[in-house]
């Protein structure tokens, strides 16, 4: 019997990753903040092939000790849990320290109590590639070679630039630390910016949890607003709990980082795609024009090999999913 540790389990990728591996028969052990979110999240999956342990705080020495521990059957951690946040009063101790230190002494009780543990899958993310200039332009390109140049003096003006400067660090530490000497492989996941509905309805909420927001604050618009810049690289977040699970099962990706990413898209496509497909907000939302997007083309060809096997969703699909789950939620709200 082995088992699969997710950190961060109530989290909106994390829980997307969890459905699916119970879907495919696999035994979770899943980490959540507080006995609030295990009883919570216990019942909402409802499955007796899933553990939740509360670790309170990430960036504890030994703080994951106990849980290999209890469960000497986990041979795979997806270290997924990370601050993801638009807003922080102390970048240090609420955005880097958890990220850094959090996957360092994680790695460290992997190491020290858990030498049956033989793959680690971090959850890095295109921002550990390319400064924000770059990820949301449309010059320039990345490849999955390439780390951001965020410097620790740069992390202090924004969070955004912070959470930049986490995700490189923490990302190059476990690549150091997997280089050492230690039982496991780790390989390391790169999304763009994830869209897609959450697994529970009942999460529903305003704001939306982490960037399951970013088509759904759309609604809010009006008429005359104009339409706020954003474009990147994106992936449904279904399509992204299926790219942990190919990385972890695949031979090919051990050792590797691997990018996931779909197609790029900005707000116009994706106001375009509200605006056609929920005729009731056709009239109530700014006109766009997706014909004028335009975008830098990554370089991600060994991302694309190692994840031959799945079959992206489309922007469309992905927007009108999690569009229909927030008015489903809303009207049985009245
Ligand atoms: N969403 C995206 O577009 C995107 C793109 C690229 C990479 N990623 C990466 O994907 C991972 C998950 O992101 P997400 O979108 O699912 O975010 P999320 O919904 O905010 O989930 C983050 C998880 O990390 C936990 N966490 C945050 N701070 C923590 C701390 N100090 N100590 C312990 N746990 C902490 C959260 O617990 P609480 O709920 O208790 O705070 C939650 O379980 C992150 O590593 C992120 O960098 C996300």
């Amino acid at each position: 019997m082995t088992a699969v540790l997710v950190t961060g389990a109530n989290g909106y990728i994390s829980q997307h990753i969890i459905q699916l591996l119970l879907q495919q028969n696999y035994t979770v052990v899943g980490t959540v903040r507080s006995v609030a979110k295990k009883e919570k999240y216990a019942a909402l999956f409802s499955s007796c092939n899933l553990t939740i342990e509360v670790v309170p705080k990430l960036d504890t020495p030994h703080a994951f000790d106990f849980v290999f521990g209890k469960h000497r059957d986990i041979t795979v951690v997806l270290h997924v849990a990370t601050p993801v946040k638009s807003y922080a009063v102390n970048y240090d101790s609420e955005i880097i320290s958890p990220a850094i230190n959090g996957t360092t002494y994680l790695l460290e009780s992997i190491r020290d109590v858990a030498p049956q543990v033989t793959r680690v899958v971090y959850t890095s993310s295109v921002a550990a590639l390319a400064h924000p200039s770059v990820i949301y332009s449309t010059r320039g390109t990345f490849s999955e070679r390439d780390w951001n140049q965020v410097t620790y003096e740069q992390s202090k003006e924004s969070p955004r630039l912070a959470y930049y400067y986490a995700k490189r660090i923490a990302e190059q530490t476990a690549w150091e630390f997997a280089n050492s000497r230690v039982n496991f492989s780790l390989s390391t996941v790169l999304p763009g910016g994830t869209f897609g509905p959450l697994v529970f309805d009942s999460d529903v909420a305003d704001p939306m949890p982490s960037t399951s927001d970013y088509p759904i604050r759309l609604l809010k618009l009006r008429r005359d607003d104009p339409i706020p810049e954003f474009g990147a690289g994106f992936i449904d977040v279904r399509d992204l709990a299926q790219a942990h699970i190919l990385v972890m099962e695949s031979e090919a990706a051990r050792g590797k980082r691997v990018v996931v990413e779909a197609e790029m898209v900005d707000n116009h496509i994706m106001l375009d795609i509200i605006r056609r497909n929920f005729p009731q907000f056709r009239d109530k939302l700014p006109e766009c024009n997706p014909d004028s997007s335009q975008f830098i083309e990554p370089d991600i060809a060994q991302s694309r090999k190692i994840l031959s096997g799945l079959e992206f969703t489309p922007i469309s699909k992905t927007v009108v999913d999690a569009v229909t789950q927030v008015l489903r939620a809303r009207e049985s709200d009245d």
